[in-house]
């Protein structure tokens, strides 16, 4: 049992960031912290209760510039459990249309007193040229193929409770690894965490640059399956893309489609995640996506949690040190 007079009392002392951009530039020690809280919010919701109010009185703007179902309802329902207000700010309605420039925008909404801006936006560096420009809580909530902090916590968090740990594990990315934010955030994460990363896709999807960062590049899914303990099915993002990366998609299901074939070649453990939205029949079959194995939805339910920790660190973690100070 989670007792929130204990578990949420105060954020920890070692917490001391304002924004959350990235997974690049955070230590294993608050990457670990992050999941910690996540977790005990996500114990907290296993066991029947539905809202915790220490965000009471707080305000958060959800900034959408591109399209989201999960990061954005997420964001909304991890607000309102914490007992906060959330706007949802519409680009199209907006008066981005008058001329308003992205930053202009976020000061108005800033003024009205809000504590903190979720952001999506389709040009990498966007939420960290807000939180330059702006004195509250800045969000990262998917910039172009940048990063996806919160998409990265939530896949690390579902592994871990799968596994335990992330140590030793070996996570395999799969697809269009060069437009993916996911991938990039993951790839931080799981590495700091001691986890082997394999990125694979075709070769017009994955660069051998990618060695650099200490990760396996492969080419062939079928060679690797056997080892892999984690399987994450990433979408093509053919909105991201100036030109076809293969000739066909049935081509790229026939090579990269995980399957009920393909999933009988992988450990007994595998477990398979995707970060949504799917494309059934392409990147994942539907009995693989709904099958034993999958935990595609326990993402979307730790989707809430991680939102929550990250929220409350936030925001109650810059009013403890406004108090300090
Ligand atoms: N995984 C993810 O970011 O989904 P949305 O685009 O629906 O938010």
């Amino acid at each position: 049992m989670v007792d929130p007079t204990t578990a949420f009392s105060e954020v920890p002392s070692s917490w001391n960031r304002r924004h959350l951009l990235g997974l690049e530039d955070l230590t294993s020690e608050e990457l670990t912290t992050l999941l910690d809280v996540a977790e005990r919010f996500r114990q907290f919701m296993r066991e029947g209760h539905r809202r915790l109010p220490l965000l009471s009185g707080k305000t958060c703007v959800n900034l959408f510039f591109e399209n989201s179902t999960r990061t954005r309802t997420s964001f909304g329902v991890a607000a309102r459990r914490l007992g906060a207000d959330m706007i949802d700010f519409s680009a199209a309605t907006s008066s981005l249309s008058k001329g308003e420039t992205v930053i202009d925008t976020a000061k108005n909404l800033e003024a009205m007193g809000i504590e903190a801006v979720i952001v999506r936006h389709q040009t990498p560096g966007t939420p960290h040229l807000l939180a330059q420009n702006l004195n509250c809580c800045v969000i990262n909530a998917g910039d172009g193929p940048h990063e996806h902090p919160t998409q990265g916590l939530l896949d690390i968090l579902t592994i871990r409770q799968r596994f335990g740990r992330i140590e030793g594990l070996t996570v395999a990315l799969v697809g269009d690894i060069s437009h993916s934010r996911t991938a990039r955030s993951n790839i931080w994460g799981l590495k700091k965490l001691g986890a082997h990363v394999i990125v694979c896709g075709p070769s017009t999807l994955v660069s051998p640059r990618w060695a650099e960062l200490a990760v396996e590049y492969s080419y062939d899914l079928d060679s690797i399956l056997p080892r892999v303990d984690v399987l994450n099915l990433l979408r093509i993002q053919f909105e991201r893309q100036l030109t076809r990366p293969f000739p066909s998609v049935r081509e790229y299901a026939h090579l990269y489609g995980m399957n009920r074939e393909r999933l009988s070649r992988t450990k007994p453990s595998i477990l398979v995640l995707a970060p949504g939205p799917i494309n059934r029949g392409v990147e994942v079959a539907t009995d693989v996506a709904d099958g034993p194995h999958s935990a595609i939805l326990d993402q979307v339910t730790n989707g809430v949690a991680v939102r929550m920790a990250v929220l409350w660190l936030l925001i109650a973690g810059g009013l403890n040190r406004s108090k300090a100070s």
